[in-house]
């Protein structure tokens, strides 16, 4: 019965990411009427260079066309310089493109690529369609995979041929134990139909056990669910390594620092087997691997002050190394997964700096490349990278650029200014952007994407600036300035104030994949105060509002919200002010 509920629930909402409405909803094949009646767009960008695109446009017909007019809306900001095949004018971000003659005609069941275009601005496809005055978005039955006029980038691949990008065009999965719990809240429906990660953040929850992310349902629950919905990608996140969250309690897991053994057997393989099952051929699985894991073996070891004993452990003993490229090794071999490995956020990475004491940035990339080889782990296993997982790091500051001179000096070159304090960038988008580049040097492939968590990135409260400071004192013109209210971006334990980010989106820039809620909003980052448990969390200070830091946070104070539950629990106080502070609005 509940299930049934559910089920039903879900096929209703359905949830949209990006170019959804370029994929169409996915009706019973039952339903000829709709079927006879289908056309689809696909808006294929294939190829990005700054601002700049090139994109690819077919349309699929159910019934015979003989003539077309093509419409849509841009993104605000976006326009067209050049079109090849096609008669075309834009006006403000209606684009409207006609058939030049002699690609006028497209066959009953038939895919024709009909024109391409140059663009600038964004290349995230339009939501929208028209094909000759009807909303062209589907449903039409597949082209069959020997139609020799069929690219279409959102069809399952054969195996061992991945789509460059998983996220265009595509339906992902709603998890919905996490979106039962968002539903119940007040005003929750707004986002309840949004994608979330899963996380098996423990052995158990592979089969099913009682955490609020997963529930009742395991990882074959949740697959399944997926074929139910329809879906075209699912978001798993793998996050048990031995030791975990070397430099902070909070999520601390069930495997000791030596248990490398149990992660590979225990927890590892029973998920390559579970995902390999040929009824998930179809279904892409992103799998996002290891949050907070090799960084701090950059960051948070001797000889540097910041050094926990936890991770000089890890460092010393290999097994994040051994554990991270077991697990991409042996998911990247399956023909129907995306591994996307955690390379934290510019607030921890960011640093550039040519002295290897107080650079990040160039040692993390180097160490994610000294992955490759390990347990057999080659380039191809990584599809990319995810940025800002489960923190607050905001997408861009509109209003101040790090390198902007204010008071006679460069912003990044001005020690007093610690919000900055020499660190290279202040948003992810630029981050993500560079540190693609700089993993591309390490050895992994040109075509790696990036994604960024924007669950909780979006700081639109009361304090959301509209315009930059005008200050002349740097330290007052940063605070003035910037959207991110943190005290100090170390700050990652349930910070007061912040507020869902941009909703989840299939290629929102050049090189990033898509903007995912990977952290579900409303789960915890940690307890407020210790709270004795036997997930293996332990409590860390940094989750409670009263204190005053170390000297990982610049010994600022924590920032974190008061009465909070152990990590990966529910919040309805937390739920309810991501959505009050949300930006962009709900
Ligand atoms: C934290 C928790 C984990 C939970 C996740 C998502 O990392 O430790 O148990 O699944 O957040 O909320």
């Amino acid at each position: 019965m509940q299930e049934s509920r559910r089920r039903r629930r879900m096929a209703i909402t359905g949830v949209a990411i990006g170019a959804l409405a370029a994929t169409g909803l996915t009706f019973a094949s039952a339903n000829q009427a709709l079927a006879e009646e289908g056309c689809k767009v696909d808006y294929k960008v294939v190829s990005t260079w700054g601002s700049g695109f090139q994109a690819n446009v077919t349309i699929t017909a159910d019934e015979p066309i003989n003539g077309w007019e093509l419409k849509w809306n841009f993104p605000s900001g976006t326009t067209v310089s050049s079109a090849w095949n096609v008669s075309w004018s834009q006006s403000g971000t209606a684009f409207t493109g006609k058939d030049v003659g002699w690609n006028a005609s497209i066959g009953s069941g038939q895919s024709r690529e009909v024109f391409g275009f140059i663009g600038s601005g964004s290349s995230t496809a339009p939501g929208q369609f028209t094909v000759n005055g009807d909303v062209c978005n589907g449903p039409v039955d597949p082209p069959t995979s020997d139609d020799p006029t069929s690219d279409d980038p959102t069809s399952p691949g054969e195996p061992g041929d991945k789509v460059d990008n998983p996220y265009a065009g595509a339906q992902v999965y709603v998890n919905p134990i996490w979106s039962a719990n968002a539903a119940a809240e007040p005003g929750g429906d707004a986002i309840a139909d949004q994608p979330t990660g899963v996380w098996l953040d423990r052995t158990s929850a592979i089969y099913g056990n009682d955490s609020p992310t997963t529930g009742s349902m395991g990882l074959e629950d949740h697959l399944d669910e997926a074929l139910e919905q329809g879906a075209d990608v699912i978001q798993v996140v793998i996050y048990n390594l031995p030791g975990r969250d070397c430099a902070a309690l909070a999520s601390n897991g069930e495997l000791a620092a030596d248990e490398i053994d149990e992660y590979k057997n225990d927890y590892i393989d029973p998920i390559v087997d579970i995902m390999g099952q040929s009824k998930y051929a179809d279904l892409k699985i992103v799998n996002v691997i290891e949050i907070d894991s090799l960084p701090n073996l950059v960051t948070n070891v001797s000889p540097r002050a910041t050094a926990t004993d936890n991770c000089d452990t890890m460092k010393a003993n290999g097994n994040y190394i051994d554990g991270i490229s077991y697990a991409t090794a042996e998911l990247g071999a399956l023909p129907n997964t995306y591994n996307y490995l955690d390379a934290g956020h510019h607030g921890w990475i960011g640093w550039t700096n040519d002295d290897p004491q107080y650079d990040n940035f160039h040692a993390s990339a180097e160490l994610w490349g000294s992955l490759i080889g390990e347990n057999g782990m080659t380039a191809d296993d990584v599809h990319g990278f995810i940025t800002n997982t489960a923190n607050y790091s905001v997408l861009e500051e509109p209003y101040w650029d790090v390198d902007q001179v204010v008071g006679g000096r460069p912003i990044n070159q001005n020690g007093d200014v610690k919000w900055v304090d020499w660190n290279s960038y202040n948003g992810e988008i630029d981050f993500a952007t560079a540190l693609r580049e700089e993993l591309i040097d390490n050895g992994f492939n040109e075509d790696i994407g990036m994604l960024i968590d924007t669950s909780r990135n979006g700081w639109g409260g009361d304090y959301r600036p509209t315009g930059p400071s005008t200050s002349t004192n740097p330290i007052e013109f940063v605070d003035e300035s910037r959207l991110d209210q943190r005290y100090n971006k170390g700050n990652w334990c349930n910070q007061a104030g912040a507020g869902l980010g941009e909703r989840p989106q299939a290629n929102p820039e050049p090189g990033i994949d898509a903007y995912v809620w990977i952290k579900p909003p409303g789960e915890s980052d940690g307890a407020s105060e210790e709270i004795p448990n036997n997930e293996g969390k332990g409590f860390d200070e940094m989750c409670d509002p009263d204190y005053q830091g170390n000297i990982r946070n610049g010994n600022n104070p924590s920032g974190a919200r008061d009465d909070m539950p152990l990590s990966g629990h529910w919040s309805s106080e937390q739920f309810a002010e991501l959505l009050a502070n949300a930006y962009p609005p709900l």
